[in-house]
Protein backbone atom coordinates (compact mmCIF):
# COMPACT_ATOMS: atom_id res chain seq x y z
CA UNK A 1 0.00 0.00 0.00
CA UNK A 2 1.33 3.42 -0.20
CA UNK A 3 0.81 6.51 0.94
CA UNK A 4 1.44 10.36 0.04
CA UNK A 5 2.03 12.61 2.54
CA UNK A 6 2.13 17.20 1.96
CA UNK A 7 3.57 18.73 4.98
CA UNK A 8 4.16 22.68 4.66
CA UNK A 9 5.35 24.78 7.63
CA UNK A 10 3.30 27.63 6.71
CA UNK A 11 0.05 25.89 6.32
CA UNK A 12 -0.91 25.54 9.69
CA UNK A 13 -3.91 24.47 12.27
CA UNK A 14 -3.08 26.81 14.70
CA UNK A 15 -0.96 27.02 18.01
CA UNK A 16 -1.44 24.06 19.93
CA UNK A 17 -2.66 25.08 23.64
CA UNK A 18 0.38 22.71 25.75
CA UNK A 19 -3.27 21.70 27.92
CA UNK A 20 -3.98 19.92 24.90
CA UNK A 21 -2.04 16.84 26.75
CA UNK A 22 -3.63 17.69 29.90
CA UNK A 23 -5.00 14.55 32.40
CA UNK A 24 -8.09 13.94 34.85
CA UNK A 25 -8.15 11.96 38.01
CA UNK A 26 -11.10 11.43 40.10
CA UNK A 27 -11.91 10.07 43.84
CA UNK A 28 -12.62 6.50 42.78
CA UNK A 29 -11.49 3.38 42.80
CA UNK A 30 -7.39 2.88 43.33
CA UNK A 31 -7.00 6.57 41.44
CA UNK A 32 -6.27 8.64 44.71
CA UNK A 33 -6.17 5.66 47.12
CA UNK A 34 -3.60 3.45 46.29
CA UNK A 35 -2.12 5.43 43.51
CA UNK A 36 -0.85 8.53 43.64
CA UNK A 37 -1.31 8.54 47.49
CA UNK A 38 -0.38 5.06 50.20
CA UNK A 39 1.05 6.19 53.15
CA UNK A 40 2.55 3.00 53.65
CA UNK A 41 4.02 2.26 50.34
CA UNK A 42 7.62 1.88 50.62
CA UNK A 43 8.45 4.94 48.02
CA UNK A 44 6.06 6.88 50.10
CA UNK A 45 7.34 10.66 50.29
CA UNK A 46 6.88 12.42 53.54
CA UNK A 47 3.27 13.54 52.28
CA UNK A 48 1.98 10.00 51.77
CA UNK A 49 2.43 9.95 47.90
CA UNK A 50 4.05 7.34 45.97
CA UNK A 51 7.50 8.63 44.89
CA UNK A 52 7.49 5.91 41.55
CA UNK A 53 4.17 6.94 40.52
CA UNK A 54 5.34 10.71 40.88
CA UNK A 55 8.26 9.96 38.84
CA UNK A 56 6.12 8.37 35.69
CA UNK A 57 3.80 11.14 35.92
CA UNK A 58 6.25 13.23 35.42
CA UNK A 59 7.79 11.50 32.38
CA UNK A 60 4.33 12.61 30.63
CA UNK A 61 5.22 16.23 31.06
CA UNK A 62 1.20 17.00 32.29
CA UNK A 63 0.68 20.58 31.83
CA UNK A 64 -2.92 20.86 33.90
CA UNK A 65 -4.77 18.04 35.72
CA UNK A 66 -8.93 18.14 36.25
CA UNK A 67 -9.64 17.39 39.84
CA UNK A 68 -11.66 15.87 41.98
CA UNK A 69 -14.11 14.58 39.55
CA UNK A 70 -15.98 13.05 37.44
CA UNK A 71 -18.99 11.97 38.38
CA UNK A 72 -18.12 11.83 42.23
CA UNK A 73 -17.75 15.51 42.38
CA UNK A 74 -21.70 16.00 42.04
CA UNK A 75 -21.97 15.04 45.87
CA UNK A 76 -18.65 16.18 46.92
CA UNK A 77 -17.97 19.07 50.24
CA UNK A 78 -14.61 19.88 49.95
CA UNK A 79 -14.79 21.16 53.38
CA UNK A 80 -14.52 18.19 54.03
CA UNK A 81 -11.38 17.34 53.15
CA UNK A 82 -9.40 20.26 54.65
CA UNK A 83 -8.21 20.71 58.10
CA UNK A 84 -6.52 18.36 60.55
CA UNK A 85 -6.94 14.46 59.26
CA UNK A 86 -8.31 13.13 62.44
CA UNK A 87 -11.04 15.09 62.32
CA UNK A 88 -12.16 14.86 58.48
CA UNK A 89 -15.56 12.41 58.39
CA UNK A 90 -15.54 9.56 56.12
CA UNK A 91 -18.60 10.08 53.95
CA UNK A 92 -20.26 7.82 51.41
CA UNK A 93 -19.59 8.69 48.03
CA UNK A 94 -22.76 8.54 46.29
CA UNK A 95 -21.47 8.11 42.40
CA UNK A 96 -19.30 4.89 43.37
CA UNK A 97 -21.07 3.56 46.03
CA UNK A 98 -17.67 3.32 48.12
CA UNK A 99 -16.38 5.15 51.22
CA UNK A 100 -14.31 7.93 51.14
CA UNK A 101 -12.56 8.79 54.39
CA UNK A 102 -11.19 12.40 52.29
CA UNK A 103 -7.40 11.74 53.81
CA UNK A 104 -6.61 13.67 50.15
CA UNK A 105 -8.19 16.86 50.05
CA UNK A 106 -7.76 19.97 47.81
CA UNK A 107 -4.64 20.86 50.36
CA UNK A 108 -2.96 17.30 50.07
CA UNK A 109 -3.66 17.51 46.06
CA UNK A 110 -2.23 20.92 45.48
CA UNK A 111 1.04 19.30 47.30
CA UNK A 112 1.07 16.78 44.87
CA UNK A 113 -0.05 18.65 41.51
CA UNK A 114 3.07 20.96 42.74
CA UNK A 115 5.18 18.24 43.28
CA UNK A 116 4.62 16.74 40.07
CA UNK A 117 5.23 20.13 38.02
CA UNK A 118 1.17 20.51 36.88
CA UNK A 119 -1.44 23.25 37.13
CA UNK A 120 -4.57 22.57 38.76
CA UNK A 121 -7.92 22.78 36.94
CA UNK A 122 -10.51 22.56 39.69
CA UNK A 123 -14.64 21.05 39.13
CA UNK A 124 -17.41 22.51 41.31
CA UNK A 125 -20.35 20.79 42.62
CA UNK A 126 -23.45 21.75 41.05
CA UNK A 127 -25.14 18.08 42.19
CA UNK A 128 -26.01 18.94 45.40
CA UNK A 129 -24.39 22.44 45.89
CA UNK A 130 -24.60 25.54 44.22
CA UNK A 131 -22.90 29.21 43.87
CA UNK A 132 -22.51 29.74 47.12
CA UNK A 133 -20.17 26.79 47.78
CA UNK A 134 -18.15 27.03 44.59
CA UNK A 135 -17.51 30.64 45.83
CA UNK A 136 -16.12 29.89 49.17
CA UNK A 137 -14.08 27.25 47.39
CA UNK A 138 -12.53 29.78 45.15
CA UNK A 139 -12.17 32.26 48.05
CA UNK A 140 -10.54 29.22 50.09
CA UNK A 141 -8.22 28.36 47.38
CA UNK A 142 -7.21 32.08 45.56
CA UNK A 143 -7.67 34.51 48.00
CA UNK A 144 -4.17 35.57 49.51
CA UNK A 145 -5.54 36.39 53.21
CA UNK A 146 -7.95 38.45 55.92
CA UNK A 147 -10.94 36.78 55.05
CA UNK A 148 -13.17 33.81 56.52
CA UNK A 149 -11.82 31.58 53.61
CA UNK A 150 -8.51 32.38 52.66
CA UNK A 151 -7.86 32.59 56.77
CA UNK A 152 -9.05 29.27 57.29
CA UNK A 153 -6.93 27.79 54.39
CA UNK A 154 -3.82 30.09 56.40
CA UNK A 155 -5.08 28.00 59.30
CA UNK A 156 -4.31 25.01 57.39
CA UNK A 157 -0.87 25.77 57.02
CA UNK A 158 -1.28 26.76 53.51
CA UNK A 159 -0.16 30.75 53.46
CA UNK A 160 0.32 31.41 49.50
CA UNK A 161 -2.93 31.48 47.16
CA UNK A 162 -2.85 28.61 44.71
CA UNK A 163 -4.31 31.07 42.30
CA UNK A 164 -6.35 27.91 40.72
CA UNK A 165 -7.16 29.92 36.97
CA UNK A 166 -9.41 27.17 35.66
CA UNK A 167 -12.79 26.04 37.26
CA UNK A 168 -15.04 23.23 35.82
CA UNK A 169 -19.12 24.37 36.41
CA UNK A 170 -19.63 20.57 37.66
CA UNK A 171 -19.68 17.31 35.52
CA UNK A 172 -22.27 15.81 33.22
CA UNK A 173 -24.95 17.39 34.11
CA UNK A 174 -26.89 15.98 31.44
CA UNK A 175 -26.43 12.58 32.60
CA UNK A 176 -29.39 11.10 34.62
CA UNK A 177 -27.27 8.79 36.53
CA UNK A 178 -25.58 12.43 37.38
CA UNK A 179 -26.43 13.11 41.56
CA UNK A 180 -28.45 16.70 40.67
CA UNK A 181 -28.69 15.93 37.39
CA UNK A 182 -30.77 19.11 35.04
CA UNK A 183 -32.81 19.99 32.20
CA UNK A 184 -30.39 22.40 29.96
CA UNK A 185 -32.17 25.49 30.59
CA UNK A 186 -31.71 24.73 34.06
CA UNK A 187 -27.93 24.31 33.76
CA UNK A 188 -27.03 26.43 31.70
CA UNK A 189 -28.52 29.70 34.14
CA UNK A 190 -27.19 28.15 37.00
CA UNK A 191 -23.34 27.50 34.98
CA UNK A 192 -24.10 31.15 34.18
CA UNK A 193 -23.96 32.76 37.57
CA UNK A 194 -22.07 30.03 38.64
CA UNK A 195 -19.41 31.37 36.44
CA UNK A 196 -19.89 35.21 36.86
CA UNK A 197 -19.58 34.33 40.78
CA UNK A 198 -16.33 31.97 40.36
CA UNK A 199 -14.74 35.22 37.76
CA UNK A 200 -15.53 37.76 40.36
CA UNK A 201 -12.36 36.74 42.18
CA UNK A 202 -10.11 37.55 39.19
CA UNK A 203 -10.30 38.53 35.16
CA UNK A 204 -7.91 35.63 34.63
CA UNK A 205 -10.13 32.64 35.66
CA UNK A 206 -11.39 30.87 33.23
CA UNK A 207 -14.21 28.28 33.45
CA UNK A 208 -15.55 25.11 31.22
CA UNK A 209 -19.35 25.14 31.47
CA UNK A 210 -20.72 20.97 30.88
CA UNK A 211 -21.82 19.97 27.37
CA UNK A 212 -23.20 16.48 27.09
CA UNK A 213 -21.57 13.27 28.37
CA UNK A 214 -21.20 12.18 24.84
CA UNK A 215 -22.30 12.03 21.54
CA UNK A 216 -25.29 8.99 21.77
CA UNK A 217 -27.11 11.26 24.28
CA UNK A 218 -30.42 11.74 23.18
CA UNK A 219 -30.08 15.36 24.08
CA UNK A 220 -27.03 15.59 21.88
CA UNK A 221 -26.21 18.28 20.60
CA UNK A 222 -29.51 20.66 21.40
CA UNK A 223 -27.77 20.25 24.91
CA UNK A 224 -25.11 22.07 24.03
CA UNK A 225 -27.30 24.58 22.10
CA UNK A 226 -29.57 25.39 24.94
CA UNK A 227 -26.69 25.59 27.71
CA UNK A 228 -24.48 28.16 25.64
CA UNK A 229 -27.29 29.95 24.75
CA UNK A 230 -28.10 30.73 28.95
CA UNK A 231 -24.78 31.18 29.67
CA UNK A 232 -22.43 31.90 26.02
CA UNK A 233 -20.84 35.15 27.28
CA UNK A 234 -19.76 34.28 30.56
CA UNK A 235 -17.99 31.17 29.81
CA UNK A 236 -14.68 29.85 27.92
CA UNK A 237 -15.15 26.27 27.12
CA UNK A 238 -17.39 23.68 26.74
CA UNK A 239 -16.24 20.44 27.57
CA UNK A 240 -16.72 16.81 25.54
CA UNK A 241 -16.34 13.68 27.01
CA UNK A 242 -16.24 10.41 24.90
CA UNK A 243 -14.93 6.75 25.67
CA UNK A 244 -14.00 4.20 23.08
CA UNK A 245 -13.64 0.59 22.63
CA UNK A 246 -14.03 -2.67 20.91
CA UNK A 247 -16.22 -5.12 22.43
CA UNK A 248 -16.73 -6.34 18.77
CA UNK A 249 -13.06 -6.56 18.23
CA UNK A 250 -13.03 -5.02 14.59
CA UNK A 251 -9.61 -2.96 14.98
CA UNK A 252 -10.76 -0.62 11.70
CA UNK A 253 -13.78 0.23 13.17
CA UNK A 254 -12.09 0.55 16.46
CA UNK A 255 -9.65 2.92 14.72
CA UNK A 256 -12.39 4.51 12.48
CA UNK A 257 -13.74 6.00 15.83
CA UNK A 258 -11.12 8.32 15.51
CA UNK A 259 -13.63 9.88 12.57
CA UNK A 260 -16.42 9.42 14.59
CA UNK A 261 -15.14 12.03 17.23
CA UNK A 262 -14.25 14.34 14.40
CA UNK A 263 -17.57 14.92 13.66
CA UNK A 264 -18.54 15.29 17.56
CA UNK A 265 -15.78 18.18 17.42
CA UNK A 266 -16.92 20.08 14.28
CA UNK A 267 -20.90 19.31 15.42
CA UNK A 268 -20.16 21.46 18.47
CA UNK A 269 -17.93 23.85 16.67
CA UNK A 270 -20.88 24.69 14.53
CA UNK A 271 -23.29 25.24 17.55
CA UNK A 272 -20.74 27.50 19.07
CA UNK A 273 -20.52 29.40 15.99
CA UNK A 274 -24.52 29.22 15.87
CA UNK A 275 -24.79 30.36 19.47
CA UNK A 276 -22.61 33.52 18.85
CA UNK A 277 -23.93 34.65 16.12
CA UNK A 278 -27.19 34.53 17.84
CA UNK A 279 -26.04 36.49 20.50
CA UNK A 280 -23.77 38.80 18.76
CA UNK A 281 -21.17 38.20 21.17
CA UNK A 282 -17.92 39.40 20.74
CA UNK A 283 -15.77 36.14 22.86
CA UNK A 284 -14.91 33.20 21.61
CA UNK A 285 -16.09 29.41 23.47
CA UNK A 286 -13.11 26.92 23.02
CA UNK A 287 -13.65 23.07 23.65
CA UNK A 288 -12.36 21.60 26.62
CA UNK A 289 -12.61 17.82 25.70
CA UNK A 290 -12.15 16.79 29.06
CA UNK A 291 -12.75 13.58 29.48
CA UNK A 292 -11.60 10.68 26.23
CA UNK A 293 -9.96 7.39 26.90
CA UNK A 294 -10.61 4.02 25.86
CA UNK A 295 -12.73 2.14 28.50
CA UNK A 296 -14.34 -1.61 27.91
CA UNK A 297 -12.11 -4.09 28.89
CA UNK A 298 -13.89 -4.65 32.13
CA UNK A 299 -16.62 -2.33 31.95
CA UNK A 300 -19.26 -4.28 32.46
CA UNK A 301 -17.89 -6.53 35.05
CA UNK A 302 -17.23 -3.47 37.00
CA UNK A 303 -21.17 -2.02 36.75
CA UNK A 304 -22.44 -5.41 37.75
CA UNK A 305 -19.45 -4.69 40.76
CA UNK A 306 -20.27 -1.39 42.11
CA UNK A 307 -24.00 -1.08 41.76
CA UNK A 308 -23.92 -3.86 44.52
CA UNK A 309 -21.03 -3.84 46.93
CA UNK A 310 -20.80 -2.90 50.13
CA UNK A 311 -19.53 0.77 49.84
CA UNK A 312 -16.17 -0.13 49.99
CA UNK A 313 -12.84 1.76 50.84
CA UNK A 314 -10.72 2.61 47.35
CA UNK A 315 -11.89 -0.93 45.67
CA UNK A 316 -10.41 -1.91 42.28
CA UNK A 317 -12.31 0.04 39.42
CA UNK A 318 -12.24 0.71 36.46
CA UNK A 319 -8.51 -0.82 35.88
CA UNK A 320 -7.87 -1.49 32.28
CA UNK A 321 -5.09 -3.71 30.73
CA UNK A 322 -5.09 -1.52 27.95
CA UNK A 323 -2.88 -3.50 25.07
CA UNK A 324 -1.15 -2.54 21.53
CA UNK A 325 -4.62 -2.35 19.56
CA UNK A 326 -5.51 0.51 22.42
CA UNK A 327 -1.78 2.28 22.18
CA UNK A 328 -2.60 2.54 18.53
CA UNK A 329 -5.77 3.84 19.09
CA UNK A 330 -4.89 6.23 21.54
CA UNK A 331 -1.77 7.78 19.28
CA UNK A 332 -4.85 8.54 16.34
CA UNK A 333 -7.01 9.82 18.64
CA UNK A 334 -4.35 12.27 19.60
CA UNK A 335 -3.56 13.00 16.55
CA UNK A 336 -7.55 14.39 15.72
CA UNK A 337 -6.83 16.58 18.51
CA UNK A 338 -3.79 18.16 17.02
CA UNK A 339 -5.42 17.93 13.62
CA UNK A 340 -8.82 20.67 15.50
CA UNK A 341 -6.97 22.32 18.02
CA UNK A 342 -8.24 25.28 16.02
CA UNK A 343 -10.93 24.35 18.28
CA UNK A 344 -10.01 22.32 20.84
CA UNK A 345 -7.66 23.74 23.30
CA UNK A 346 -8.04 22.13 26.41
CA UNK A 347 -8.17 17.76 26.51
CA UNK A 348 -7.90 15.61 29.69
CA UNK A 349 -6.94 11.74 29.04
CA UNK A 350 -9.09 10.06 31.73
CA UNK A 351 -8.12 9.34 34.03
CA UNK A 352 -4.05 9.42 35.30
CA UNK A 353 -3.57 6.39 37.26
CA UNK A 354 -5.13 2.93 38.16
CA UNK A 355 -8.81 3.97 37.02
CA UNK A 356 -8.92 3.76 33.14
CA UNK A 357 -5.60 4.86 32.85
CA UNK A 358 -2.06 5.12 31.44
CA UNK A 359 -0.09 4.94 34.91
CA UNK A 360 -1.19 1.53 36.96
CA UNK A 361 0.15 0.10 40.59
CA UNK A 362 -0.25 -2.80 42.70
CA UNK A 363 -0.71 -1.99 46.16
CA UNK A 364 2.26 -2.32 48.38
CA UNK A 365 3.70 -3.24 45.23
CA UNK A 366 4.89 -1.80 41.76
CA UNK A 367 3.93 0.86 39.27
CA UNK A 368 4.27 0.56 35.80
CA UNK A 369 3.24 1.91 31.77
CA UNK A 370 -0.02 0.94 30.50
CA UNK A 371 0.63 0.84 26.77
CA UNK A 372 -1.04 3.62 26.52
CA UNK A 373 1.18 5.81 28.04
CA UNK A 374 3.85 5.62 25.24
CA UNK A 375 1.80 7.92 22.64
CA UNK A 376 0.29 9.98 25.51
CA UNK A 377 3.72 10.66 26.19
CA UNK A 378 5.43 11.31 22.75
CA UNK A 379 2.14 14.03 21.88
CA UNK A 380 2.76 15.39 25.07
CA UNK A 381 6.47 15.79 24.91
CA UNK A 382 6.86 16.53 20.94
CA UNK A 383 3.14 17.58 19.93
CA UNK A 384 3.87 21.12 21.48
CA UNK A 385 3.94 24.36 18.94
CA UNK A 386 2.02 24.80 15.66
CA UNK A 387 -0.44 22.21 14.32
CA UNK A 388 0.07 21.83 10.62
CA UNK A 389 -2.47 21.04 8.28
CA UNK A 390 -1.42 17.55 6.84
CA UNK A 391 -2.73 16.69 3.43
CA UNK A 392 -2.83 13.06 2.81
CA UNK A 393 -3.98 10.50 -0.17
CA UNK A 394 -4.45 6.73 0.65
CA UNK A 395 -5.95 3.65 0.26
CA UNK A 396 -9.54 3.87 1.88
CA UNK A 397 -11.93 1.48 3.86
CA UNK A 398 -15.49 1.83 4.77
CA UNK A 399 -16.33 0.65 8.63
CA UNK A 400 -19.33 0.96 10.67
CA UNK A 401 -18.98 4.20 12.16
CA UNK A 402 -17.55 6.14 9.35
CA UNK A 403 -16.82 5.30 5.98
CA UNK A 404 -14.00 6.09 3.52
CA UNK A 405 -11.30 6.29 6.35
CA UNK A 406 -8.26 6.28 5.53
CA UNK A 407 -5.63 4.10 6.42
CA UNK A 408 -2.94 6.17 6.80
CA UNK A 409 -3.32 8.79 10.27
CA UNK A 410 -1.18 11.41 10.11
CA UNK A 411 -0.47 14.66 12.09
CA UNK A 412 2.30 17.22 12.38
CA UNK A 413 3.53 19.83 14.64
CA UNK A 414 6.36 22.25 13.97
CA UNK A 415 8.30 22.31 17.49
CA UNK A 416 8.16 26.19 18.89
CA UNK A 417 11.78 26.72 17.85
CA UNK A 418 10.66 26.97 14.39
CA UNK A 419 12.94 24.45 13.05
CA UNK A 420 11.82 20.58 14.38
CA UNK A 421 9.23 18.68 13.40
CA UNK A 422 7.80 16.02 14.81
CA UNK A 423 5.71 13.93 12.72
CA UNK A 424 3.04 11.22 14.58
CA UNK A 425 1.88 8.67 12.14
CA UNK A 426 -0.45 5.43 12.26
CA UNK A 427 -0.86 2.94 9.49
CA UNK A 428 -3.85 1.10 10.27
CA UNK A 429 -4.02 -1.63 7.62
CA UNK A 430 -4.03 -4.77 9.97
CA UNK A 431 -1.71 -6.89 7.41
CA UNK A 432 -0.04 -4.61 4.89
CA UNK A 433 2.95 -2.44 5.51
CA UNK A 434 2.57 1.42 3.84
CA UNK A 435 4.95 3.35 1.73
CA UNK A 436 5.07 6.64 2.72
CA UNK A 437 6.37 9.81 0.63
CA UNK A 438 5.34 12.46 2.71
CA UNK A 439 6.88 15.82 1.18
CA UNK A 440 8.26 18.30 3.73
CA UNK A 441 8.12 22.10 2.10
CA UNK A 442 10.50 24.59 3.72
CA UNK A 443 11.82 22.33 5.68
CA UNK A 444 15.78 22.36 3.62
CA UNK A 445 18.14 20.03 5.31
CA UNK A 446 15.92 18.57 7.74
CA UNK A 447 17.06 15.08 8.96
CA UNK A 448 15.12 11.92 11.08
CA UNK A 449 16.56 12.44 14.56
CA UNK A 450 14.40 9.88 16.15
CA UNK A 451 11.55 7.33 15.13
CA UNK A 452 9.78 5.15 17.65
CA UNK A 453 7.68 2.72 16.87
CA UNK A 454 5.13 0.71 18.63
CA UNK A 455 3.46 -2.14 16.70
CA UNK A 456 3.96 -3.67 13.37
CA UNK A 457 2.06 -7.03 14.13
CA UNK A 458 -1.62 -7.46 14.31
CA UNK A 459 -1.53 -10.79 16.11
CA UNK A 460 -0.11 -9.04 18.55
CA UNK A 461 -2.85 -6.66 18.95
CA UNK A 462 -4.48 -8.08 22.11
CA UNK A 463 -1.03 -8.17 24.11
CA UNK A 464 -1.01 -5.97 27.24
CA UNK A 465 1.47 -4.57 29.44
CA UNK A 466 0.57 -5.70 33.19
CA UNK A 467 2.05 -6.08 36.46
CA UNK A 468 3.77 -9.16 35.49
CA UNK A 469 4.98 -8.11 32.22
CA UNK A 470 4.77 -4.35 32.46
CA UNK A 471 7.23 -4.10 29.42
CA UNK A 472 5.63 -6.14 26.82
CA UNK A 473 4.54 -3.32 24.51
CA UNK A 474 6.71 -0.83 24.70
CA UNK A 475 7.81 1.58 21.75
CA UNK A 476 11.26 0.68 20.14
CA UNK A 477 13.92 2.66 17.71
CA UNK A 478 12.03 2.33 14.52
CA UNK A 479 14.47 1.82 11.35
CA UNK A 480 13.59 2.74 7.48
CA UNK A 481 12.48 6.09 7.35
CA UNK A 482 14.34 8.92 6.49
CA UNK A 483 14.58 12.40 4.16
CA UNK A 484 15.34 11.97 0.48
CA UNK A 485 14.36 14.18 -2.03
CA UNK A 486 12.86 16.96 0.55
CA UNK A 487 10.21 13.92 1.62
CA UNK A 488 9.83 12.00 4.23
CA UNK A 489 10.28 8.43 2.55
CA UNK A 490 10.21 4.54 3.74
CA UNK A 491 7.96 1.80 5.14
CA UNK A 492 5.54 2.05 7.98
CA UNK A 493 4.80 -1.31 9.51
CA UNK A 494 1.26 -2.82 9.52
CA UNK A 495 -0.74 -2.16 12.35
CA UNK A 496 1.61 0.71 14.06
CA UNK A 497 2.04 3.56 15.72
CA UNK A 498 5.28 6.15 14.68
CA UNK A 499 6.42 9.01 16.42
CA UNK A 500 9.53 10.81 14.16
CA UNK A 501 11.18 13.94 15.10
CA UNK A 502 12.92 15.81 12.19
CA UNK A 503 15.89 18.49 12.55
O1 LIG B 1 -14.05 8.76 34.25
C1 LIG B 1 -15.05 7.96 34.78
C2 LIG B 1 -16.41 8.65 34.77
O2 LIG B 1 -16.83 8.79 33.43
C3 LIG B 1 -16.46 10.05 35.30
O3 LIG B 1 -16.65 10.08 36.68
C4 LIG B 1 -17.66 10.63 34.62
O4 LIG B 1 -17.56 12.02 34.44
C5 LIG B 1 -17.74 9.87 33.30
O5 LIG B 1 -18.99 9.38 33.07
Amino acid sequence: MKGRASIHRDFTVSQIDDRLYSAFIEHMGRAIYGGIYEPEHPTANEHGFRKDVLELVRGLNIPAIRYPGGNFVSAYKWEDGVGPKEDRPVRLDLAWRSKETNQVGINEFAKWAEDAGIEMMLAVNLGTRGIEEARNFVEYCNHPSGTYWSDLRRSHGVEKPYGVNMWCLGNEMDGPWQIGHMEAKEYGRLADETSKAVKAFNRGIETVVCGSSNDAMATYPEWERQVLEECYENVDYISLHKYFGNNSRDSLNYFAKIEETGRYIQAIGGVIDYVKAKKRAKNDVYICFDEWNVWYHNREQDSKNWHVWDWPEAPPLLEEDYNLEDAIFVGGLLNEFIRRSDRVRIACIAQLVNVIAPIRTRTGGPAWATTIYYPYQFASLYGRGTALNVAVDCPRYDARVAQDVKYLDVSAVLAPDGRSLAVFAVNRHPEEPMEVDMALHGFAGARVIEHKVMGGDASEAREANTCEQPNRIVPRDGSGLGVEDSALQGTLPPFSYSMVRLA
